[in-house]
This record gives structure tokens, C-alpha cells and sequence, in this order.
């Protein structure tokens, strides 16, 4: 069920009503769907940014997303830790790729319930962080938090085992989706690599929005056979780390990671798991120290890079801002990439877009490729906010807030509009406004945070 769309300005206390509606119309029991119909199952980086919203009016309910995600991570063989990108607590017929297509079916060995085979931005850590310091009650901490941090722990471990098995420093990403920035044009060019799939397969997608809004048909042809290629290989990560066609240094999961692994770090340092604490801080240097490789002059800010050809992945995007949130900004390049951060904000009435609005692959209404998502700008915010940069940070937030206020809570935001788009009533964007509005009412300032 959608709830009513938002058409004008609404008041805090409205938004506030309709966030939380918008989060209970969209609880299956214990676990969220991002919107009903588009996305009926768990998602694995929005549940993170979900439980936040939850916290600020029904904490063990925060506490179950994390759970619920628990469920579905791989608990034995090669990829053990593996949390994947979709859990399919149960079946639903309006979505392309199904549990049917992943050939992860629930084995009682491996997997307890049916599973995608590629991962997302694992926020999870940075987000519990935070909810500690939201007035987190002793008592259900207690309950939750230790199951939570050892669960998180084995899935940091997959990640450095598998996605970086020859010590780089720098974690590369299977497939798009795995990014969470489906079809960013940062893509566009490793893509081209993947053949299109031959075989017969029916979207769903274009039955909840319309096309303009959604990657096309060749994307998601090059997509399904990335989904097929890992079957082929039987999951092995290490022939998805020498043979996949697709594998990129992606910059926002690299930076995502890096600032979990130090709340995660943190949160074991107070469970007094000590040897996992000492491993995620080892791992974080490593990554520091190969930050600079992902440095584009001509662009001055980040990107990602082809981990196949070397090359840098010269699209203008949002996610190299990610860097200030992920603590890997280094010294040197912070005022030339906080410059490259002001000519953007200046080009478009709201902030921030996913793709610089100059660059000729930028579609302000295509899904990754124009369009504002709300949460990214929230935790580029929050990494500027913290760095240091409080003006830049607040500029984000008012244009965040202005979007909510406009248009409500949608998936994503045109940029020169600033109108909703895609799916409707929304839960990670129904989230962030919960979470804004807490620290507001709470005068808290996100510095105030622990969220290390
Ligand atoms: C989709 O189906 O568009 C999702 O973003 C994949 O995770």
C-alpha cells in the first residue's frame, strides 16, 4: 500500500506522522521493505539506514532489522559472512531478479533462506554507532548489541577475505548492484566489458515506474549475466576475484567499509573482542594507505576505478564525496576537492546530485544517474560535518530538509526540480527524516555522535 503522496509544504510535525506511517506500512514483521510492489523484500544497505528511523520511536524494532538481516548472511563454506544484498524472507511475484534467479536457494547449510549472491555498502556498524548514542536503552543494548557486532565482524572478514584476496587494500565490487549506485555512468565504461545475456527474462520493474526513471534494457541485460556468471562459477570468490568480467575499486563502498570497520572496531573494543578490533584498525590503514591511487587531478575529487584495465573511472559522481564520511580524505586534496563540492552546489537548486550536472552522461531523472538520494547526501553531509566543513555539511542538510518538505518521502529527487521520483513513501528516506528531526528536537549535533 502507498500512502498518500506529499503535493505541498508540510510542517515538521506532519512529515514526522508521515515518516513513521510510511516505516509501519512498510514492516513485514521484524524486517522493512524499502516500498511495496517496486521492492518486496529486505535490502541489505537500506536496512541500516531504516533501524536509525525506528530508533528515534521503537527501539527493539530497530534492533530486528539487524537481526532480520542476520538471517539471510551465509554461515558456512568460502563466502561465509557473505550478507547479501536482497534477503527474500518470503516469496513475492513482482520483482525481477526473484529467488528463483539467483541460484542461492536456502540449503539449511550455507543459507537458511534464500539469498541474492552479491553484497552492498556495509553501513551497518556506522549506523549502530549512532544509535547508541540516540538514548539507546541499557537494558535492550544489553539484549541486542553482542549477536549484532559478531554477526558484523564475520561479514568485515568476507569482505577483506573475499573482495580484496591479494591485499591491495583497496576492495573491489561483482556487479553493479553490489555498489548500491546501480547505473552510475562511473559504470557505463566496465560494463561494456560484460556480453548482454541471450536468454529470455521478463522485468517487473517498469510495472511500478515508468522507464524514464529506471536503467535500460541493455543494462540490465549486462546485469543478468553478471547474476548468471557467479552460478557459473559456483560462488567461488576467488574466480569472481581473477575472472569475473566486472570488478571495480568502487569509492563508495570503499569508504563506506572504512568507516564501519572503525565503529566496528569501536563497538569491539567495548565488547572486549579485542583480536577483532586489532584485525578491522590493521585493514583500515591498508586502506588508507592506497587511497591516493583513486585521486583524479582532472576531476579533483575521487572516483572509482576499473580493477580489470588499471584505468580510473573518470565520472563525475557523488560517491568520491563519500571520502570526507569514510576517513580518507588525505590532507593534501581536501580544499581541491571541498572546491570541486562548491562548483557542483552551484550548478543545480538542490543538492546533491549523483552525477556533476555538466557532465554529458548526467539524466537528472534516471535512477543513478542524475537524481538526488537523500541518505547519500545525509552521509556526505555527516563526513563533511565532521571533518570539519560545517558550512558545506549544513548546506546539504537544508537542501535535504527542503526536498522532504517539498515533496515527502521518495526514493529519489530531481535535482533541478527538486521533485520525488521513482518509488513512492519510501522507508530510508521516511528514515533520515526520523533520524534529522531526532537530533534536532534532541539538540544534538551529529558530532555529538560516537559514531567513530
Ligand atoms: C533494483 O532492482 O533496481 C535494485 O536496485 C537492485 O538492488
Amino acid at each position: 500500500m502507498n500512502l498518500p503522496a506529499v503535493s505541498k509544504e508540510h510542517s515538521a510535525e506532519e512529515l514526522t506522522a508521515l515518516a513513521k506511517q510510511t516505516l509501519v506500512a512498510n514492516d513485514r514483521g521484524g524486517y522493512t521493505v524499502p516500498t511495496a510492489g517496486l521492492y518486496p523484500f529486505q535490502w541489505n544497505w537500506d536496512a541500516g539506514v531504516t533501524a536509525l528511523g525506528w530508533m528515534t520511536f521503537d527501539q527493539q524494532r530497530a534492533w530486528d532489522e539487524f537481526h532480520s538481516l542476520l538471517r539471510g548472511q551465509w554461515q558456512s563454506g568460502a563466502q561465509e559472512g557473505l550478507i547479501p544484498h536482497i534477503i527474500f524472507h518470503q516469496n513475492a511475484d513482482s520483482y525481477f531478479p526473484g529467488p528463483d534467479q539467483w541460484g542461492c536457494e536456502a540449503d539449511g547449510s550455507v543459507r537458511n533462506i534464500p539469498t541474492t549472491s552479491i553484497c552492498q555498502p556495509p553501513l551497518h556498524a556506522t549506523m549502530i554507532r549512532a544509535m547508541l548514542d540516540m538514548g539507546a536503552d541499557p537494558a535492550i543494548t544489553e539484549k541486542n548489541l553482542k549477536p549484532i557486532v559478531q554477526g558484523l565482524v564475520k561479514h568485515h572478514r568476507w569482505w577483506y577475505r573475499c573482495r580484496d584476496p591479494f591485499d591491495t587494500g583497496l576492495v573491489f565490487s561483482s556487479h553493479p548492484w553490489e555498489s548500491g549506485m546501480d547505473n552510475s555512468p562511473a559504470w557505463d565504461a566496465p560494463l561494456a566489458n560484460v556480453p548482454r545475456t541471450t536468454r529470455a527474462y521478463t522485468r517487473k520493474d517498469l510495472g511500478h515506474v515508468d522507464s524514464s526513471m529506471r536503467p535500460t534494457q541493455e543494462f540490465y541485460d549486462r546485469v543478468v549475466y553478471l547474476m548468471d556468471f557467479n552460478r557459473s562459477v559456483a560462488f567461488d570468490p576467488i574466480r569472481i576475484a581473477k575472472e569475473s568480467p566486472y570488478r571495480v575499486n568502487d569509492i563508495c563502498i570503499i569508504s563506506i567499509l572504512n568507516r564501519a570497520s572503525h565503529s566496528l572496531a569501536g563497538l569491539c573494543d567495548q565488547l572486549g573482542l579485542m583480536d577483532a578490533a586489532i584485525f578491522l584498525r590493521a585493514r583500515c590503514a591498508m586502506t588508507a594507505a592506497a587511497i591516493s591511487q583513486l585521486w583524479s587531478e582532472k576531476l579533483g575529487q575521487y572516483v572509482s576505478r576499473n580493477a580489470i584495465t588499471g584505468e580510473l573511472l573518470q565520472a563525475p559522481t557523488h560517491a568520491g564525496f563519500l571520502t570526507w564520511y569514510g576517513r580518507l580524505v588525505e590532507p593534501s586534496r581536501d580544499a581541491q576537492q571541498q572546491a570541486t563540492l562548491l562548483a557542483w552546489l552551484s550548478e543545480t537548486p538542490y543538492a546533491l546530485p549523483s552525477t556533476r550536472s555538466s557532465y554529458p552522461g548526467f539524466e537528472p531523472a534516471r535512477y543513478w544517474r542524475g537524481p538526488i538520494w537523500q541518505h547519500l547526501t545525509t552521509l556526505i553531509a555527516e563526513g563533511l560535518d565532521r571533518c570539519g566543513h560545517t558550512e558545506l555539511g549544513k548546506r546539504l542538510h537544508q537542501s535535504t530538509a527542503a526536498l522532504f518538505a517539498k515533496s515527502g518521502f521518495y526514493e529519489y529527487y530531481h535535482p533541478l526540480t527538486g521533485a520525488g521520483l521513482g518509488g513512492g513513501s519510501f522507508s530510508w528516506t521516511a528514515a533520515t527524516y526520523l533520524f534529522w528531526n531526532y537530533l534536532h528536537d534532541h539538540q544534538l549535533h551529529l558530532q555529538d555522535l560516537r559514531a567513530a
